[in-house]
């Protein structure tokens, strides 16, 4: 089987697995890192949303033999040792999970939109596809926009 070297939340790895397996699966099932969640494995749900290379990806459709050599940044990287990034931060404070099933999902495309846009409009906000069962979308927007003024 063939072998991929990547980075995954600042560590190196080297897993085997076929060239067309997803990330998502090389993620949780080899490699334990179960923050990016299962959800349509299609790329619609983005539940799985997590960063290549710093930019936001749905590991449910990206195959393995795309990360080799590249950075991949989950949920459980985004933190600093014991602090938690400002979009974090900022989602504590707004107590935005309900359930929580697509918040890691939620941060890492709210982490990426600020990236490129540093004052989001409510459209801007509304561009982020994340699906959230729960509707905790108001609160999604209230956090985003607290993690905006904080920077
Ligand atoms: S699991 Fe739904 S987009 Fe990845
Ligand atoms: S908090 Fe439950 S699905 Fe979003």
């Amino acid at each position: 089987m063939p072998r991929f070297s990547l980075t995954v939340n600042g560590k190196s790895v080297t897993v085997e697995a076929p060239a067309d397996l997803p990330l998502l699966w090389v993620l949780r099932d080899k490699l334990g890192i179960t923050g990016p969640k299962y959800g349509c494995g299609v790329g619609v749900c983005r539940s799985c949303t997590s960063h290549l290379d710093g930019e936001e990806v749905q590991p449910c459709v990206v195959p393995i033999a795309d990360c080799a050599g590249r950075a991949v940044t989950t949920i459980e990287g985004l933190a600093k040792g014991d602090t938690l990034h400002p979009v974090q931060q900022a989602w504590l404070a707004e107590d935005v999970a309900q359930c929580g099933f697509c918040q890691p999902g939620q941060i890492m495309a709210a982490v990426a939109l600020l990236k490129h846009t540093a004052e989001p409009t409510d459209e801007d906000i509304d561009k982020i596809e994340n699906v959230c069962r729960c509707g905790s979308y108001f609160r999604i927007r209230q956090a985003i926009k607290r993690a905006a003024a904080a920077r």
